[in-house]
């Protein structure tokens, strides 16, 4: 099979990204650059600055991608840009870009979701390996999303849960900035947990043992205010330390268990699947790795985690998303709208509670 060379870009959030990759799963080049700087002063990702921010260094990063690549415009396949769902600025930026290239270099256009970039990821990284067969369960948490899909093949996806309101990179981006731990916060959280000692907060388990696969993180945050408010509204390091720990403990609780459910329901509707896939930002933290990990031995099913820096946002996984879509012919149109929402399964209710019982 003659090999295929795709140019993938990424600009739903706050990371500007521009990769090349190639369909036997080589990387040739990953640029990622992340505006924390631009959003630090206001203590999150501020739209205008984000898509203002693309729009200035994302020419710069495409080219430097092709350069480290070794290749030009004429090598490549086709180009790959994340079309939704994001912030709707940034997303125009990338889209804007790619069809520019595309137009430009006479090569067919890929308007990439990018919850399935995340969800593909796995495709790509255990190319070296055993390699990943559909259909497989997966985890997906990021700063927007947390919900938990059986990923039937590229464009079918099945939900069997999701949050019923924040998700939980939001929780824990909400959390550090309670703490004071600054922007990003999950990273942060991270860091600031390992000097934490367990048992001397005690945060709540939100959904713990209730029917189905859906999750509830607000009140998470909501108990760190209130544990706050408790220490006079302050904490000091090692308090702070503490929370942050307790936060981790109770997210890994509250994960593994609407994981078992959801590993019940999949093995249910797809008995040969072997697999559990989690992937998104949230997906790079240490401490909840190890606790699915766990939770998946003594399951018995095969968990498969991407490394870290192709969890958080990438082009390299927009890149990968395009060649599995070119692979099947399903290119766009270079009259493709950006869509500030994109489900992957269409046919799931908005909220939670889509009545899967496991
Ligand atoms: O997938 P992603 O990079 O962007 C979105 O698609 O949303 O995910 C970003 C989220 C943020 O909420 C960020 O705080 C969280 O992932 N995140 C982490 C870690 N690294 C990034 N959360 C916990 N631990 C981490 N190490
Ligand atoms: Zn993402």
């Amino acid at each position: 099979m003659t090999m295929q060379l795709v140019l993938g870009i990424e600009t739903s959030c706050d990371e500007t990204a521009a990769a090349v990759v190639r369909s036997d799963g080589t990387i040739l080049s990953n640029k990622v650059l992340s505006q924390f700087d631009e959003h630090l002063p206001y203590g999150g990702v501020v739209p205008e600055i984000a898509a203002r921010a693309h729009l200035d260094h994302l020419d710069h990063l495409v080219e430097a991608a092709m350069d480290e690549a070794g290749v030009g415009f004429g090598d490549l396949d086709a180009v790959a840009a994340t079309g939704g769902p994001g912030l709707i600025g940034g997303v125009m930026v990338g889209v804007m870009a790619a069809k520019s290239i595309a137009l430009a270099a006479d090569k067919p256009f890929l308007a990439v979701n990018h919850l399935e970039a995340h969800a593909l990821t796995v495709r790509l990284t255990e190319r070296a390996g055993d390699g990943i067969a559909f259909p497989y369960l997966l985890l997906l948490v990021s700063g927007g999303h947390c919900q938990l899909l059986v990923v039937e093949g590229v464009g079918a996806y099945r939900r069997l849960g999701t949050t019923i309101d924040d998700a939980l990179g939001e929780a824990f981006d909400k959390t550090a900035k309670l703490l004071g731990l600054g922007y990003p916060g999950g990273p942060a959280l991270e860091r600031a947990a390992r000097a934490g000692a367990p048992g001397r907060v005690e945060l709540p388990r939100p959904m713990k043992g209730r029917e189905g696969c859906d999750f509830s993180f607000s009140g998470l945050k909501t108990a760190v205010r209130q544990a706050l408010e408790h220490l006079g509204g302050e904490a000091d390091a090692q308090q702070t330390a503490d929370i942050a720990l307790e936060f981790h403990a109770a997210a890994a609780d509250v994960l593994t268990d609407r994981c078992r459910h959801a590993i019940a329901a999949f093995r249910e509707r797809r008995p040969a699947g072997d697999s559990m896939v989690v992937a998104g930002g949230v997906a790079a933290n240490g401490y909840l790795r190890h606790a699915l990990s766990a939770m998946a031995d003594q399951e018995g099913i095969r968990l498969v985690v991407p490394p870290p820096s192709l969890c958080t946002d990438n082009a390299a996984m927009v890149a990968w998303a395009g060649l599995e879509r070119l692979r099947l012919g399903l290119t766009d149109e270079l009259d493709f709208k950006p869509r500030p929402r994109w489900p992957l399964d269409p046919d799931a209710p908005k909220r939670g509670f889509a009545g899967v019982k496991a």
